[in-house]
């Protein structure tokens, strides 16, 4: 693992080894020399920002990158005020890429205050051609530009940028290459996400995500094992496996590995005491799972499971492959078998061709399944994707009309269920101090909710038994319970 790497052993003399990790852990080397001379030139340690946007998986890449950066010699920075920035993106919809445009323009006001600032895009949205023209054309004070393929050799690129002083653009189409070891610097001391999985081959006909992380690639068990070993050794108690589609996990590995037989594996790993993972698309969710999850003392009270739509029209022009019925039964059987799990989901208003009934539909779903939470988005057209070339497009007022409608079941049902715990004890992660009052801390249920508590900073990472005291929508007020 990089931790044993003495990087100061790597000979520079050399010509960069060919293997995966070893290629990267010389330019590891190579950076943190130039980043001693740089900092000994200017008389300051050299700072490094890396902000994140989008999903858990890009969240955990961040913690790849911001890994690089730390072996490196960088000293974190919380603000875009530093010597390097890096940008992970996410083009999911179309605000995420507005986002990172507004925020490019300011990033260009801080670089003509420092010349040795150094700007980096990565992500999903540097996987479309037309961002990488924009960003040619519009944004010229961008250093260095790369993909979702090729982040592993992070640290290769920036040795390239800095010896060649001109923007390096290197983007990949598809991969099939998984690095491993490389260095993390996790954002938790006591929690984790891991990677079990790349890519999607669903092609949900609105989405963008097959296309810029490419082709499903399942990480061998043996891996994934060794590497939740290796937190629970550094004092990790959550981890959460992430993949675009857990419940396909393992189909191609050979021998091939159900996703139910990799989570009894991972439950064996003593230190580990709390299980989660996102996301499990309901067509691929099996009988197997459900009773692991029943069985299991780990396994979080909580499953995330996307339904997009409620109307049987909508889900087959979506390419889900499910219908409102099987996925009401699905939703049935788990509560049945596990009634105190929370169930939450993600649901798109505006899909080309849906109309007010379809959002009847999507509504009688939710009133049916009593979703914990359900995040709504309103649908954002992606270029290159089906759905993008599909007549009807909705119009606006209908779009309003069902995404306000939708919302307000949303939360009503939310808050009812929530207040389903009103009084319990039930264990809790202290994850962090509380922003607005630093008396409390914010702790998290197993099955997800939210619970503030007056503690001290010392409980943080621990998991304790907090009442629930006071409902208030979406998280309650507790205190620890000494019972
Ligand atoms: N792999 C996950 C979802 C990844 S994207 C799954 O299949 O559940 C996260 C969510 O973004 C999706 O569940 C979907 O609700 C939403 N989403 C994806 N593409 C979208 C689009 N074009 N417009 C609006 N929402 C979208
Ligand atoms: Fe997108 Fe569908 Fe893959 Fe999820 S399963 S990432 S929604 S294509
Ligand atoms: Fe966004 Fe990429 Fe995740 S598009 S949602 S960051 S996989």
């Amino acid at each position: 693992m990089h931790k044993d790497i003495d990087f100061n052993q790597i000979d520079l003399n050399s010509q960069p080894p060919a293997a995966e990790p070893a290629r990267q852990y010389y330019f590891i080397a190579k950076l943190r020399q130039h980043v001693k001379e740089e900092s000994e030139r200017i008389g300051r340690p050299l700072t490094a920002n890396v902000t994140t946007f989008g999903c858990q998986m890009n969240a955990r890449d961040s913690e790849k990158l911001a890994g690089v950066l730390e072996c490196a010699g960088y000293l974190p920075a919380e603000t875009e005020e530093a010597d390097l920035v890096l940008y992970n993106t996410c083009t999911v919809r179309d605000n995420a890429n507005q986002r990172v445009y507004g925020r490019l323009g300011h990033l260009n006001s801080i670089k003509k205050k420092n010349p040795l600032m150094k700007i980096a895009l990565c992500g999903c949205m540097m996987q479309e051609e037309s961002v990488i023209e924009k960003i040619k054309k519009s944004y010229r004070f961008v250093d260095l530009i790369f993909g979702t393929h090729n982040i592993f050799k992070f640290a290769e690129l920036l040795c390239t940028m800095f010896e060649s002083g001109r923007t390096v653009i290197d983007i990949w189409k598809d991969t099939s290459q998984i690095v491993e070891d490389l260095p993390v610097d996790r954002k938790y001391p006591f929690k984790s996400g891991i990677n079990i999985m790349f890519g999607c081959n669903n092609f949900c006909s609105y989405c963008i995500v097959p296309y810029v992380r490419g082709r499903e690639r399942s990480r061998n068990p043996e891996d994934i094992l060794k590497e939740v070993k290796s937190l629970a050794a550094d004092g990790v108690v959550e981890i959460m496996l992430l993949g675009q589609n857990v419940n396909s996990y393992g189909k191609n590995l050979v021998p091939p590995v159900s996703f139910a037989e990799l989570l009894q594996r991972v439950e064996e790993i003593d230190g580990i005491e709390r299980i989660r993972f996102m996301t499990s698309h309901p067509k691929d969710l099996s009988e197997e799972l459900i009773q692991v999850m029943k069985h299991s003392k780990k396994i979080c009270r909580h499953l995330h499971l996307p339904l997009q739509s409620g109307s049987t029209r909508i889900l087959q022009a979506m390419n889900r492959r499910y219908t409102k019925e099987q996925y009401l039964a699905l939703a049935e059987k788990i509560r049945k078998e596990i009634p105190d799990i929370s169930i939450t989901t993600d649901i798109i208003v505006g899909f080309p061709g849906e109309t007010m009934e379809d959002i009847e539909e999507t509504i009688d779903v939710v009133k049916k399944v009593q979703y914990d939470n359900a995040f709504t988005f309103i649908y954002s057209k992606r270029t290159g994707t089906p759905a993008a070339s599909m007549p009807n497009q909705v119009p606006q007022e209908i779009i309003k009309q069902g995404f306000d409608q939708l919302l307000e079941t949303v939360q009503e049902i939310a808050k009812k269920r929530a207040a389903l715990l009103q009084g319990k004890v039930l264990p809790a992660l202290a994850e962090e101090r509380n922003v607005q009052d630093n008396t409390l801390i914010t702790g998290r249920l197993s099955n997800n909710m939210i619970v503030h508590f007056p503690g001290s900073p010392a409980l943080l990472g621990k998991i304790i038994n907090v009442r629930l005291k006071e409902c208030h929508g979406f998280y309650y007020l507790g205190e620890i319970d000494h019972a």
